[in-house]
């Protein structure tokens, strides 16, 4: 006989259980993680002294143990756009949790992911009016392979040196940085790199007539590389000349990271299809969607018994659609597209003051809250000494003893983004205010002050970084196999 729906779930009361868990292996953060997830991991965070253990989050901070408060500036590669642990968005799953909803029915349409797909395609330009949803950017980068491949029935598919599209097979094989590569053998075939801002290989390669799609990244992350002012126009108008899809992804850069709801739509273009991820969970839910054009919807999912050659488990799965609804709604209430456009005009005039004062950095650059710090080689007798001393060991050690020196003396969480990059990336959470700004502002004017002094802190950490590269501790990837 069925049980009584009230007796149900009687004896599976584990209320508290993960909250006793926490509180019993507080710590073991690093041992767990070196034991059964990721021991080089562990040991280059050791090694780089970030090894903290952060206790809890908010907004744009985290806070460790003691309660002491860090600005995050890596904030997930660019997800936590609304913050981190949204109020809003706590009271929102609550409420969803309790209405005990029909998830993933599968023979049935989820009416959360038809309101979703409608804001996308509202805040999209206009002629992307089909949405897939998945629950990873790399995931949605392999969507808009195969979407791209069945709707021209064409093999290739280009992709930019030094572009990151995600790690699974598909999207590794677009991957315009080979240390991700390297090791995995063979990768799919009709993939291939063209150098970026290069119009003639584009057109080179497109003109063969057998590339499928083309797929960029309107400011590439890695690096914070961005496009020559023409080169994304050109690029679609190429495109579009030999009929090859036109593919933005806009993983890290779409809802609002650089200060427009699109990056792409800084260059003026009109991508085919649109990837959008990590903004959209609201740094709660995993999710993905590929915005495409119809007639790419309806060469992909062509007949009846089509209609779902391409899907998976968990896509349009309730609390995502839903925390993807709350996380556009606060973008727009509080204007945070627009804030991320003001914040990271600040920061940059700011930082470009700070370089102007030395002769460390090279360059400044990004848009919105994307934004890259590159160093170069100082003239001063002393500081070229100790640059040249750390470029002789690896290329992107100075960038590194920054970060180290912006967390350990500043409580800046901030990354090198790309290997062998002289850059520091800055993504902060969109809602920053002035004294966010002034916290990486001042941070950096006594870091770099600091790294015009040799010896320093700064070259300190500059050496033990070096002493560890000699003796090959970052040096674990195995060798090129393709
Ligand atoms: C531009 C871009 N595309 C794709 C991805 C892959 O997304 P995910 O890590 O969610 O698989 C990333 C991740 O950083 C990204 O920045």
């Amino acid at each position: 006989m069925l049980a009584q729906e009230s007796d149900l779930w009687q004896n599976t009361s584990v209320m508290g259980y993960v909250k006793d868990l926490i509180n019993e292996h507080r710590g073991e953060n690093y041992s767990l993680h070196a034991s059964y997830i990721n021991p080089q991991f562990a040991k280059v965070l050791h090694y780089i002294g970030f090894d903290r253990i952060f206790a809890r989050a908010q907004g744009p901070f985290l806070f460790d143990e003691n309660g002491s408060k860090y600005l995050d500036c890596i904030c997930a590669y660019g997800t936590f756009n609304i913050g981190r642990n949204h109020p809003r968005v706590k009271e929102e799953i609550k409420e969803i949790l309790d209405l005990d909803l029909p998830n993933l029915v599968k023979m049935g349409a989820p009416l959360l992911s038809g309101l979703l797909a409608k804001e996308l395609i509202n805040i999209a330009p206009e002629g992307l009016d089909k949405v897939y949803f998945g629950n990873s950017g790399t995931e949605a980068v392999e969507t808009a392979l195969k979407y791209a491949r069945c709707a021209t029935g064409r093999p290739r598919l280009l992709f930019c040196h030094g572009a990151f599209h995600g790690l699974t097979l598909g999207a590794l094989s677009v991957n315009g940085d080979h240390h991700f590569r390297d090791g995995f053998g063979e990768l799919f075939p009709g993939c291939t790199e063209v150098p970026f801002n290069d119009l003639e290989a584009l057109e080179r390669e497109v003109s063969k007539g057998d590339v499928a799609g083309f797929i960029f990244e309107s400011i590439q992350g890695h690096g914070v590389h961005l496009p020559h002012p023409d080169y994304l126009k050109e690029a679609e108008k190429i495109c579009r000349k030999h009929k090859t899809i036109f593919i933005a992804d806009e993983v890290a850069h779409g809802l609002g990271r650089t200060g427009k709801w699109f990056g792409f739509e800084h260059f003026g273009v009109s991508p085919d299809m649109v990837l959008v991820a990590k903004s959209l969970s609201g740094g709660f839910i995993p999710v993905s969607a590929v915005l495409a054009k119809t007639w790419i919807y309806e060469k992909v999912f062509s007949t009846l018994d089509r209609c779902v050659v391409h899907s998976t488990t968990f896509g349009q799965n309730n609390l995502a659609m839903a925390v993807g609804l709350v996380a556009l709604r606060i973008l727009k209430e509080e204007k945070l597209v627009e804030n991320a456009h003001r914040r990271g005009k600040e920061i940059r005039e700011g930082l470009r003051k700070i370089a102007a004062q030395g002769e460390l950095i090279k360059e400044v650059r990004g848009k919105g809250l994307m934004i890259g710090v590159e160093f170069g080689s100082p003239k001063s007798l002393k500081t070229k000494m100790g640059w040249t001393m750390l470029h002789g060991v690896n290329q992107a050690l100075f960038a590194q003893a920054i970060i180290m020196t912006l967390l350990s003396e500043e409580r800046i969480l901030s990354q090198v983004p790309g290997h062998g990059k002289e850059v520091i990336r800055f993504l902060p959470a969109l809602c920053i205010q002035d004294a966010e700004v002034e916290w990486i502002l001042q941070a950096m004017e006594r870091t770099m002050r600091e790294a015009h002094r040799f010896p320093g802190a700064v070259w300190g950490a500059g050496k033990t970084l070096a002493k560890l590269a000699m003796k090959n501790v970052f040096h674990t990837q195995p060798k090129r196999t393709s």
